[in-house]
């Protein structure tokens, strides 16, 4: 494959390699004083965002260092998109230049795909609009195989603001091919109209699903998408879908509770929940580097062109 567009697009085997991949990664790295390796060297690679980010700039940033590559940080903000430049002269500018790969984050659902029709080089989506996020599942899912042991049958609890999440819609598709049984649970005023047709169970009952949980996955409210008439309020919110000290008390043993972030604390996770032995957040952002060498890796080849 050349492009990394959506979780929809990868098969068992794709997701299996980069899973794969990325702990032979970790594990050549691992005990090493430079963490280090030549594969992309001579390689350019672009992160082209649009939208804000801390934890996916930043580590696809680490991640092309850590092969070698050349790595170039484009924000829109300060650059010539405030003077009207479209993203594809934005696109065929970088290129120009001799970018291999570009990493987008874009506000508009579909942006990825429109820019892998105008570059010849690879493009990874980081994150377009409520549309897909597929690095944060790969990520995700690689977390949960390294704590857990295994993938297939692991029973996830999907809870939140899903009509806006794109790490949602991701996770879904990515952990159903894995052969995880994905529960979401949201107020109905949060989910998107075609939740009927994804491969999921839907509840309204936190309380109900925790105990059977190996997995509860906490989305981010995200306000800066929300309309109020839609949204119940922060307390109310909290009270019915938030994760605390007493909800998390209710999951069996080994259960872990995972959060993509940036977290909104004290609103869908609580403080002590989010600091706890069972949250992965920490570790999450860990593997993100190592999951996105692995896609950099397989899609630009490991050799110089
Ligand atoms: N999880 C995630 O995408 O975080 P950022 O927005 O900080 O990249």
């Amino acid at each position: 494959k050349r492009h990394l567009l959506e979780s929809a697009d990868l098969d068992r085997a794709d997701a299996t390699l980069v899973l794969d991949t990325a702990a032979q990664i970790d594990q050549a790295l691992a005990g090493r004083e430079v963490k280090k390796l030549p594969t992309l060297r001579g390689r350019t690679v672009v992160n082209l965002f649009y939208e804000d980010s801390t934890r996916t700039r930043i580590s696809f940033e680490l991640a092309a260092k850590r092969l070698s590559a050349d790595v170039i940080n484009f924000s829109a903000k300060g650059s010539s998109v405030s003077k009207g430049e479209s993203l594809k002269d934005t696109a065929l500018t970088l290129e120009a230049m001799g970018s291999d790969a570009i990493v987008v984050r874009h506000s508009a659902s579909g942006a990825p795909h429109r820019l892998a029709n105008w570059v010849r080089g690879s493009v990874v989506n980081a994150g377009d609009g409520t549309h897909e996020h597929p690095t944060q599942a790969l990520l995700d899912a690689y977390t949960i195989r390294q704590r857990l042991g295994r993938l297939e049958g692991v029973r996830v609890v999907l809870v939140g603001d899903v009509l806006h999440s794109r790490v949602a819609r991701s996770n879904v598709w990515l952990l159903h091919t894995l052969g995880a049984e994905v529960t979401v649970v949201a107020p109905p005023t949060l989910l998107p109209v075609g939740i009927g047709s994804w491969p999921v169970d839907v509840s309204y009952d936190l309380d109900a699903v925790l105990p059977k949980a190996d997995v509860v996955m906490m989305l981010r409210v995200q306000a800066e998408r929300m309309n109020a008439s839609y949204f119940p309020s922060a307390r109310e919110y909290s009270r019915r879908y938030g994760l605390d000290g007493r909800r998390m008390a209710t999951l069996s043993d080994d259960a872990i509770v995972m959060h993509p972030g940036p977290m909104n604390r004290g609103m869908e996770i609580a403080a002590d929940v989010a600091d706890s032995v069972r949250s992965t957040i920490v570790e999450q952002v860990g593997n993100g580097v190592s999951v996105r060498m692995a896609v950099l890796y397989l899609l630009l080849g490991g050799s110089p062109a």
